[in-house]
């Protein structure tokens, strides 16, 4: 797939201001790179400090409100996200579906929030390992994600730019157990086929599909060479710039010989 990988760190529940010396390492060091884009989606703490200290990555936020603004308390909506410098939410991920039981309605009207705002969404889909067991991990994510990917009418023609899917099994994030390849490589052809069914040839050329879960710099190579993969989302190994572009410099190993 000749889509430019993109790495994405979500720094989760991590990070303060003295983390700031890590983003700016991070982009110095994506200054050099031609192959991969690299994005970070810090806490909300931190949106705009690192959006205000970086110049060659994208930043983006881990989650927003369905409401625009009101008294919601606690919560922040997509504009105030693209006010701080955000370029692209996470949505969907399995910790906020499972921790703040995020169903398919919340997470249709978050992507339709996001994307009236301007902002391009990374949908987070997987299955956890009871479902993997009982061999019904790709119609669980494909339903996953059918329910959530916005329509063309709203996106423009442009969808790539717009929506990026991540294939995160639940069982493989923060375990140290990532799926193996030939699992990443067949839910991925799956999800790509539903991106052709739902917006045809620009489906199948221009949205990227991420895998995340226990993504490091020993495992990111094959990984990342598989053919159906476009890039990767990364937790852990996410906090430092060090581990973090071991990942990316695995995005372009086979380009950079
Ligand atoms: P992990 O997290 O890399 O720590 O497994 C991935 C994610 O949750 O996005």
């Amino acid at each position: 797939m000749s889509l430019r990988p993109l790495i994405v760190g979500n720094w989760k529940m991590n990070g303060t201001r003295a983390s700031l010396s890590e983003a700016r390492a991070i982009d110095r060091a994506a200054q050099r790179l031609a192959w991969a884009d690299v994005a970070l989606a810090p806490p909300f703490t931190l949106l705009y400090p690192v959006h205000a200290e970086v110049e060659h990555i994208r930043v983006g936020a881990q989650d927003l409100s369905t409401e625009e603004c009101g008294a919601f308390t606690g919560e922040v909506s997509a504009s105030m996200l693209a006010d701080a410098g955000a370029q692209f939410v996470i949505i969907g991920h399995s910790e906020r579906r499972s921790r703040h039981g995020e169903d398919d309605a919340a997470l249709v009207a978050k992507c339709g929030r996001a994307v009236d705002a301007g902002l391009s969404v990374i949908l987070c889909v997987g299955e956890p390992l009871d479902v993997r067991d009982a061999a019904e991990a790709e119609p669980y994510v494909l339903a996953q994600l059918d329910a959530v990917l916005p329509d063309m009418a709203a996106t423009g023609p442009e969808i790539g730019e717009v929506v990026t899917v991540a294939y995160e099994p639940v069982w493989a994030i923060g375990t140290g157990r990532s799926a193996s390849a030939p699992e990443i490589s067949a839910m991925h052809r799956v999800i790509r086929d539903l991106l052709v069914r739902r917006y045809g040839e620009a489906g199948g050329r221009s949205v990227r599909i991420l895998y995340g879960g226990s993504v490091n710099g020993t495992n990111a190579r094959e990984i990342l060479a598989l053919p159906e993969v476009n890039g990767a989302l990364v937790g852990g190994a996410s906090l430092t710039s060090q581990s973090f572009m071991s990942i990316v410099l695995a995005a372009g190993a086979d380009d950079a010989g």
